[in-house]
């Protein structure tokens, strides 16, 4: 068994838990910012395939307590590094140190550095490495003197799924768009709309989870170079993922967006996506828009006025909102904004209210719950 790390953004620690347990690993526990988990080593291709709302995996090399440099670097030197990295791997060593006695992180890093070297120059029996091998990024973590080692297995984020090489001007992370339906009562069944669309990540998100479509399956990660790894977990991981897909669902899914160039790229992205059939894009003001059906969910980042637009013009898009959206109680409105004034200028309080981070921006997301289908239908 290995033990291995889903990192996720503030606040979104239960939806990645869910997305963990669904890949039918085990030991699986949830601290800030991450979930721990053991599998396979199949289970490292899996996890990067399959995780949509995680920004990462890492491969946990091992804890320990570290109150000086020496325990650092002997702790660093006692792990198996040479069943990961082979002789001619490539390795980096970044670190963060939080409420720790070793808090000089350019330090640590240079102490992890030489722990490695020395562990791999016993085992591989050589002064010298060339380093022009794979790549693995090694990151130790402080955290109240407990040195957790870790090399990541990922490569780019995971939110570079590969569908949306150009976006508009303030896109959503793709993983943070998956967070966000996984937050409401939207199943494959129910209508999604987003009025704001920009480049489309919310619509082709939830396209993605409706056909069950891995969301990682047509990208590369890092750990695929590596010789521990053979091609084989990766296709037969990517073999299985196919075998998923739900080929017989349409999905209702639209977007839409003032701007009909967000529009246009919402399309070639969406096609880049594979989901082209699944979603109905139309260049549309919010305040024109028909509900299309009912018990609907809306899931939307409406324009921060720091980013785009007056504060003017974000408020009044705000109560174009309430008129389209209130006057049917089956829709559901779930909106993530920087804005505290959100409630107030929308006129009506949210049932439920979540601190999120959209990359650096402190958010809230703002949920609305509609009637639930089959009782009033
Ligand atoms: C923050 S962006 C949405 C980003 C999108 N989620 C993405 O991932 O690319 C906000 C979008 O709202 C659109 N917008 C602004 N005012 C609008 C209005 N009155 N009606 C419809 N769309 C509007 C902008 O054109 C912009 O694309």
């Amino acid at each position: 068994m290995i033990k291995l790390i889903a990192t996720a953004a503030f606040g979104l620690e239960a939806v990645v838990k869910r997305e963990v347990i669904a890949l039918g690993v085990s030991d699986i526990s949830v601290l800030d910012g991450r979930v721990d988990f053991s599998g396979e080593l199949s289970d490292i291709a899996k996890a990067n395939i399959w995780l949509r709302s995680a920004d990462r995996v890492l491969l946990n090399m091992g804890e320990f307590n570290a109150n000086t440099f020496d325990e650092l670097f002997e702790g660093t030197k006692a792990l198996p590094w040479e069943e990961w990295i082979p002789e001619n791997g490539k390795f980096t060593v970044t670190g963060k140190s939080v409420r720790s006695r070793l808090f000089s992180v350019p330090d640590c890093q240079a102490i992890v550095k030489k722990a490695v070297v020395e562990r791999l120059k016993t085992r591989y029996k050589t002064e010298w490495f060339k380093e022009d091998g794979p790549e693995y990024k090694i990151q130790i973590g402080l955290l109240k003197d407990r040195a957790t080692l870790t090399i990541d297995t990922s490569g780019p984020g995971l939110h570079k799924r590969g569908y949306r090489p150009i976006a508009s001007p303030a896109p959503l992370k793709e993983t943070l768009a998956s967070a966000l339906i996984s937050l409401t009562y939207w199943r494959g069944d129910r209508v999604l709309l987003d009025p704001v669309c920009g480049s489309g990540t919310i619509p082709i998100e939830c396209a993605l989870m409706a056909k069950n479509i891995a969301p990682g399956l047509n990208r590369a990660f890092v750990s695929e170079t590596w010789p521990c790894m053979p091609g084989r977990l990766w296709k037969d991981a990517r073999a299985e993922a196919k075998a998923v897909e739900i080929a017989d669902i349409q999905p209702q899914i639209f977007g839409s967006d003032i701007d009909p160039k967000a529009v246009e790229l919402a399309k070639r992205n969406t096609i880049k996506a594979g989901v082209g059939d699944f979603i109905r894009f139309e260049t549309k003001a919010l305040k024109d828009i028909t509900l299309p059906g009912r018990y609907g969910i809306t899931v939307c980042n409406p324009p921060y006025a720091e980013r785009l637009g007056s504060a003017a013009e974000v408020g009044r898009l705000y109560k174009d909102m309430r008129s389209v959206f209130a006057p049917d109680a089956t829709w559901s409105l779930n909106v993530i904004t920087p804005d505290e004034f959100f409630e107030k200028t929308y006129g009506k309080k949210a049932d439920a209210k979540r601190k999120l981070f959209n990359g650096r921006i402190k958010t809230d997301y703002y949920q609305y719950a509609g009637e639930k289908p089959g009782r009033n239908r």
